[in-house]
Formats: structure tokens, sequence, C-alpha cells
């Protein structure tokens, strides 16, 4: 780890993220090595898959390698080919989009609402029609999208199906219902960064019966193996398109040893929230920064703590400054609207003003499951510090 040393004393850098051990990990690792099942769909991922099936209410759910490949098997699921058109946020991850885009949609970029960040209902009701294939709210940070105005949207529209993109909001809630439950599907990801991980990972959460045995012949790279395993077919073969989405055994393994410790990791990030946001609301106005809002009748996932100030110029400053001084502040998305990779997908211009400006004003604080309150506060006295600087 990085140590900086000022003339008085010697501090250690503050990351944005450090991952950690939450209980049984290392232990369930070793004994999934024993058991002899290292791929997929082993002893380990039925019991995350128990588990999670029962917090989300799902249908059934397939743990994947990530939340990327979760978005593109929920891609071939709907069948979405050219013809269709998929509307996805401008001020989200590259793979909300591409993942989509690689099965042949044309692409379709929503701005977001500024106070919450996630999809704007407002923007998706001007750009949704009869060959929108899917729209895919992102639980920005693990706060819930706008469902109340978006489910009736894309209900709407009979071709039309709700993904959420939920890799940020697990064990987030809307309405008394948790985030990932509102969709015909959801994905997660246990990539490093996120609350709960396995170093990469991530799972399709399948909420309607009809798709389910459809979900586990893609899952299977296009085989029938589910139906050879549970005695209905004496071989198994190709029968459906389908690729390599499953993940080890060894990795739901140390998942299982994280994602049992939900309550103390939620608890200990509401904490967290809670003491950079009780240190930095009253200093809104004098600081010239907005903070997250706090939210009614959601319950917050506490994936990510931001804070938006006033222009880009300011922002670049004050992400120099804490970084030099061992902070591992940082941005976040680039407006995929402007993106060089989405020009093949698209057909016309998008104007997402809000994913502009809240790109260019975005600073992300360090926030992690064992950040203490001490190296909050100095996260909270530095960000202080630099912005007076740029006041
Ligand atoms: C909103 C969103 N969707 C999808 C992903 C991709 O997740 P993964 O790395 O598990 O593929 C990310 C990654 O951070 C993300 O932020």
């Amino acid at each position: 780890m990085t140590v900086l040393r000022s003339r008085y004393m010697t501090v250690e850098r503050i990351p944005l993220n450090r991952s950690s051990l939450q209980g049984n990990e290392l232990s369930y690792v070793q004994e999934a090595i024993s058991t002899g099942h290292s791929a997929s769909k082993g002893p380990f991922s039925n019991r995350v898959v128990d588990l999670l099936r029962t917090e989300l209410g799902a249908a059934d759910i397939l743990l994947t390698t990530s939340c990327t490949s979760a978005l593109e098997l929920s891609a071939m699921l709907l069948n979405v080919q050219p013809g269709f058109n998929v509307i996805v946020p401008s001020y989200t991850f590259v793979t909300t989009a591409s993942a989509f885009a690689r099965s042949g949609a044309e692409l379709r970029f929503a701005d977001i609402d500024p106070v919450t960040l996630c999809i704007d209902p407002d923007s998706v009701s001007a750009l949704i029609d009869s060959s929108t294939r899917a729209v895919v709210p992102v639980h920005y940070a693990g706060r819930a999208a706008d469902i109340n105005r978006l489910a009736p949207l894309v209900e709407a529209h009979g071709n039309a199906a709700l993904i959420e993109d939920n890799a940020h909001g697990l064990f987030g809630s809307h309405g008394g219902s948790p985030l990932g439950s509102f969709g015909r599907f959801s994905t997660l990801s246990f990539h490093e960064t996120k609350n709960f991980s396995c170093g990469e990972g991530g799972a399709l959460v399948i909420n309607e019966k009809r798709d389910v045995a459809r979900a586990h012949t893609l899952y299977d790279k296009g085989t029938n193996r589910a139906a050879f395993l549970d005695g209905r077919v004496d071989r198994y073969t190709w029968i459906d398109q389908g690729s390599s989405f499953g993940m080890s055994d060894l990795l739901a393994a140390f998942l299982l040893g994280q994602i049992e410790q939900r309550t103390d990791v939620m608890g200990r990030r509401q904490k967290l929230f809670t003491r950079y946001l009780k240190q930095l609301s009253p200093l809104e106005a004098s600081l010239g920064i907005e903070v997250p809002p706090i939210s009614g009748t959601h319950r917050s996932a506490y994936h990510m703590f931001y804070v938006l100030v006033s222009g880009e110029g300011r922002r670049d400053a004050v992400l120099r400054e804490l970084n030099e001084s061992g902070i591992g502040a940082t941005f976040h998305y680039q407006p995929l609207h402007r993106s060089e990779g989405s020009r093949p997908w698209v057909k016309r211009n998008f104007d997402c003003p809000i994913s502009d400006s809240v790109s260019s004003r975005i600073i992300r604080l360090p926030f992690f499951n064992t950040l203490t309150d001490s190296e909050c506060d100095r996260v909270v006295e530095a960000l202080s510090t630099a912005l007076s600087h740029t006041a």
C-alpha cells in the first residue's frame, strides 16, 4: 500500500475500494476444492442461488461470470436482433449498452434524472416505440430508479421488457420490494468493486417462470444438459443458441462467505453513508456541493458515496488535490451517447444534458466495507480543504 509522508507524520493512502474477507470465504473455497466439483452449478452455487432466490423472490437465478455476461444472456433470451431498439441511460457503464448492441439492436440513449441520477422516465417516453425490445434502468449507486413510472411505460409497449441492470443495487428495495424483482430479468455484479464480491462474477435473476427452462439451455452452452441431469432425456445435445456463462463453484464458495454476512455488510455501509452525509450535508452551501438525496420509500443498497461539484474544472482540480493527499477519490461514467463505440448502433443524435453535466461534476469518495470512521473523517477533511482551495 502506498504510504505518503508529510513533514510531521506518515499517513496511509485511502483507496477508492479495498477488497475484504467477511466470513467463511476461505474455508468454503477449501471445501469446494475437496468436493471435486469446481465448474458451474455445483453445491456452493446452489447455496448462493437458494439464498438469493429467497431474498429476491425470483423464479430462478443463474450465477454468471459477470454482470456483463448476465446482460448478454438476457439479450439472447429476448431474441434481441436487428430491427429492435433497446433504451439505456447514457450515464451508465459501457456494457449496459454493448450487451444489447452485440445482438444487433439499435441503441437509444435516455437522459437521467438530476436528483437520483437514474434513467429519466420522460426521456424514455420520448424514445420508446413498437420496436423497443428492452428498457434497461440502472439503480445508480444502489438507489431505485423510478420503477413506478417505468413499469407502466414498458407494459404499454407490448414488445418491450424491463431489464434491471442491478449491478449496484443488491439488497436495496423500492416500496418494500427488492431491487431486481421488478423486471422480466435483472442482473447482478460481484466484481471486486461491488458490495459483495468474488473478484469477477454476476447473476441473471429470472422473475418469470416461462423463462426458466430456456435460460438454463442458453446458460448450458445451448444444450439440454439440464434435462439430461434431471433424467428427462438420456443424453444431451445442441438445441438452441447459447454460450459459456457459468460461474465456477470455487468463486461461488467465496461469494457465499460474503453474502452470508449481508446484514453486517449492509449495516456497516449504511453507517458509513450516514457518516459522510451528516458531515457533508450542512456544508453543501458553503462548499458549493450537492450530496446524494435521502430516499423515502426506497432503501438504498449503499453502493457508493458521491458529491457533485459546480463544474468540470473545479472537479478535476479537487480530484487532483485529493489524489495528491492520498485519497483515492475518482470520477465515474463517461456519457455513452458521445462514445465512439456506440456509433455503429445509433441512428440519431441524442441530447442528454444531465448525463453530460453529472459526468463532468461527480466525485466518488472512498467507500468500502472496511473503511474506518477515522478514514471517513479524513476523507471529509481533505475534501473540504480541496474544495475551499477551488471555491
Ligand atoms: C451499472 C453497471 N452495469 C454493469 C456493470 C458490469 O459489471 P461486471 O464487471 O460484473 O460485468 C457495471 C460495472 O461496474 C456497472 O456499473
